[in-house]
């Protein structure tokens, strides 16, 4: 058995609420101690028990490993030139995800897993060390069966998104493509994907497509996520919570009843700033909903067209300044929030028995993330494997 101890903390976000220290649990003068992976202890840097090694963070601060619950990294090619027409005067519409669709169907396999490979490498740097990712711009049997495939080997929260629009050769016959998604394809992907999504909205699929799918794919066993809300109100919101869907995300546009609906269910709003960032939408007010009670996470939502970042920190930042998060709520959203997300809770925490998934970040406190915008203040990102 390895152990290591993380000593000299200044700051430690540690997410637990038993500790009464606040929403984020923050501990000063810290130590972890890690055995294989797992952590075994957590408490007064001066009571810190031995250990066969010993990291001294030199008072910065340590928190745990952000949790992507929201990507689309199954992809290739790029639409700088739509983004670029966009900041000056277009605006985004779903028909979009069409021109990444074609440049992905003409990929090799090699092409998709190297971006795939680069794009993970980025979402490290930036502290991320749980990322979910989506297929989406294959839109056939095949190509979203490969891309389901190879993102299995990368990560363990994986989305089959074959609903993501519908594609160029299906036009108005959307019907049709609903049968192939909740049919052959869905049958073909299922053992790579754990996790079923739909994007429910304006020029993409209504709400009543939206719940065949996703209970098509509860059918088989996979678990609902939604795309909702991002380009007009409508009802996905409440279909996520009628189908016990993990997660609602964007939830750009919400009313009351849609907030009604959210709290005390068991379904998390996903905000994604960098998504009204990158199409100058208007940004929802997260403090509605979290003052409701409701459950909130950040993710990036890095794909392509609407939100080409791979930085969670851009996100806080974003997020705090542009949705009325405070720092420590947008911290937590990014953190534990997007565990909950995944329904995961062996991450998004530094409590004894969870992953050692952990940031040592080059500030004293976490509030510098949304207090420093633009400014790579991530010094090391640890995720459990570095510790066996
Ligand atoms: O989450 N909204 C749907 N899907 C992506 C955008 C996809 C694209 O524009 O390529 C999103 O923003
Ligand atoms: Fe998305």
């Amino acid at each position: 058995m390895r152990s290591v101890a993380i000593t000299n903390i200044g700051s430690l976000v540690t997410n637990d609420k038993s500790l009464e220290l606040g929403l984020l649990g923050e501990l000063r003068d810290a130590a972890v101690v890690v055995e294989d992976g797992t952590i075994a202890w957590v408490g007064s840097a001066a009571a810190v028990p031995e250990t066969d090694e010993q990291i001294d963070v030199e008072g910065r601060t340590v928190l745990p490993g952000f949790v992507d619950s929201h990507a689309h990294l199954m992809f290739a090619g790029d639409r700088a030139s739509e983004f670029s027409a966009r900041m000056a005067g277009e605006s985004y519409a779903a028909g979009g995800i069409r021109t990444t669709v074609a440049a992905t169907r003409a990929a090799s396999d090699q092409e998709l897993e190297a971006n795939l490979l680069r794009l993970t490498a980025e979402l490290r740097t930036s502290g991320i060390t749980t990322f979910e990712t989506k297929s989406g711009y294959g839109l056939t049997v095949d190509d979203e069966a490969r891309a389901l495939r190879i993102a299995a080997k990368h990560t363990s929260e994986t989305t089959y998104l074959g609903a993501h629009v519908v594609p160029a050769e299906f036009a108005d016959r959307s019907d049709d493509y609903v049968a192939l998604v909740k049919g052959e394809m869905l049958n073909q992907v299922k053992d790579s994907a754990k996790w079923i999504d739909v994007f429910c909205d304006r020029g993409a699929f209504t709400v009543d497509q939206a719940r065949e799918i996703l209970l098509a794919g509860k059918a088989v066993g996979l678990q609902p996520r939604i795309h909702a809300n991002q380009l007009q109100q409508g009802g996905g919101i409440q279909l996520a919570v009628e189908l016990d869907c993990a997660s609602a995300d964007h939830c750009t546009h919400f009313d009351q009843a849609d907030v009604d609906a959210l709290e005390g269910s068991n379904t998390v709003a996903t905000l994604l700033p960098g998504a009204e960032f990158s199409t100058r939408a208007t940004y929802p007010d997260a403090r509605k909903l979290w003052d409701a009670g409701v459950r909130v996470a950040i993710a990036t939502d890095c794909n392509p067209g609407s939100s080409y970042t791979t930085s969670m920190p851009f996100a806080i930042a974003v997020a705090v300044r542009d949705m009325h998060f405070t720092v420590e709520q947008a911290i937590w959203s990014a953190t534990k929030g997007g565990a909950k997300a995944l329904r995961r809770s062996d991450v998004g925490a530094i409590q004894v028995g969870m992953r050692a998934d952990l940031i040592d970040l080059n500030a004293p406190s976490a509030l510098h993330l949304a207090y420093r915008p633009g400014v790579n203040l991530i010094n090391k990102t640890y995720t459990s494997e570095d510790f066996k």
